[in-house]
């Protein structure tokens, strides 16, 4: 076989704009139950380095979603380093909205007091998340992703105080809009963008390197009570019950399947190639009229957005199954360990070696010495002497740590993938 040796760098995936440990990812929220679920897929995923939570009204009032996140942080068991800051309690212009009727005045279904309740060391909150965003884009820069799936009134408020710092950042990647499909709120407008227009027009005009991932792949991406079943069913520890609870509070108003928004948003982050994307001039209607809070794409303005760098990369296309995969692995597994069958709990095996690719091709000879052979039917198949012990020591039942490197390749992408 012809093994593909991937390590050119150490263990980070740069897959042009997705995250990777060496960039920082600040995650603005407004937790609700979608929310709760795309923070703990950030919290499980290696290429996430999360160091900042900021918060904003939109599900519900500021008040709760703060509370939300500094008890779900602690809950996901987030590093106590992680800096989680309060923001704006009103949109930049307009009325207040809420989503309270799919949340909960909670923003939690009604089990954010188990959750507190829980006796869950609640995570310390600042009270300035737009100095905050501030001070991250300073500090990082282009190394500095955002990843915002509330109403956008903290990351519009940062611009307007610190334009220039704001447009140094990496990549902003937006859960908001309906660009090809009708709203959720109102015909026109998905509730992201109509719980704060002014701020989604001014942070899309920004011309920052900005994906928005609307309702047009958000609503195909769908957790089933099947899936919260078989995760949690057997489960009763905290995490379980809780995130068991937020869906059940979902399925009563999505009983098929509740849509996986602002999940997606961070999958799209973590791996680009889940949304297939077109680069539009996008607009969101002001205003309170009828179409307030549209995401409006209007082909006519496309020289002018050329021009003034404001086309923004807007996902109409999603994998479906892969980011379903992603998030069953990472956060309905989250906190899961298979009992081993060999001790009263499972052992802790870690493993140092190299993870890669085998290249496999069938042939009918068996060559000899120093001869090249012809194949066929090349395979790809996920390997390494480490990656494969580690898989097997996981299938026994151990609970099991990995350290290799990979590099910066699909064929990484796709190990980590496997892994
Ligand atoms: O329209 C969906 C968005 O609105 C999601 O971010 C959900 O959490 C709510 O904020
Ligand atoms: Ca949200």
């Amino acid at each position: 076989t012809t093994r593909t040796n991937t390590t050119t760098m150490p263990g980070t995936i740069h897959n042009g704009d997705s995250l990777s440990p060496t960039t920082v990812t600040l995650f603005d929220t407004d937790p609700g139950i979608d929310d709760a679920f795309a923070l703990a897929l950030a919290l499980a995923s290696p290429e996430v380095n999360l160091r900042y939570v900021t918060t904003v009204a939109g599900n519900t009032g500021i008040r709760a979603v703060t509370r939300n996140a500094a008890h779900l942080l602690s809950l996901m068991q987030a590093d106590t380093d992680v800096v989680l800051a309060r923001g704006a309690g009103v949109p930049v212009a307009g009325p207040v909205r809420n989503a309270r009727d799919f949340h909960g005045s909670d923003g939690l279904g009604g089990h954010q007091r188990s959750l507190l309740d829980a006796g869950l060391k609640a995570h310390r909150v600042r009270a300035d998340a737009v100095r905050l965003i501030i001070e991250a884009a300073a500090r990082h820069g282009p190394a500095l992703n955002i990843i915002a799936v509330g109403p956008l009134s903290n990351v519009a408020l940062a611009l307007r105080l610190a334009p220039d710092v704001m447009r140094s950042i990496g990549r902003l990647v937006i859960m908001g809009g309906a660009v090809r499909v009708a709203g959720n709120v109102t015909a026109a407008a998905e509730f992201n963008f109509f719980a704060d227009p002014v701020a989604a027009a001014e942070v899309i005009a920004a011309g920052l390197t900005t994906t928005v991932v609307p309702l047009d792949v958000t609503q195909q991406v769908r957790c089933t009570p099947k899936a919260i079943q078989k995760a949690f069913g057997h489960r009763s520890d905290l995490y379980a019950r809780a995130m068991r609870d937020f869906a059940d509070q979902a399925f009563k108003r999505q009983p098929h399947g509740f849509a996986l928004h602002d999940p997606l948003a961070v999958a799209a982050a973590i791996l680009p190639e889940v949304v297939r994307t077109e680069r539009v001039p996008l607009q969101v209607v002001t205003g309170t009229g009828i179409a307030a809070g549209m995401s409006l794409e209007d082909a006519r303005t496309f020289d002018a957005a050329v021009s003034e760098g404001t086309l923004t990369d807007v996902a109409f296309g999603v994998d479906t199954n892969a980011v379903l995969e992603l998030f069953e692995a990472r956060v309905l597994r989250f906190g899961s360990r298979r009992r081993s069958r060999h001790h009263s709990n499972a052992s802790r095996v870690v493993v140092v070696g190299g993870a890669n690719m085998d290249l496999v091709v069938k042939s009918t000879v068996l060559p000899r010495a120093g001869e090249t052979i012809s194949g066929g039917d090349l395979a790809q198949v996920p390997g390494g002497k480490g990656a494969n012990q580690a898989v097997a020591a996981a299938r026994a039942g151990a609970a099991v740590a990995l350290i290799g490197r990979v590099g910066e390749d699909a064929f990484a992408r796709d190990l980590y993938a496997a892994l």
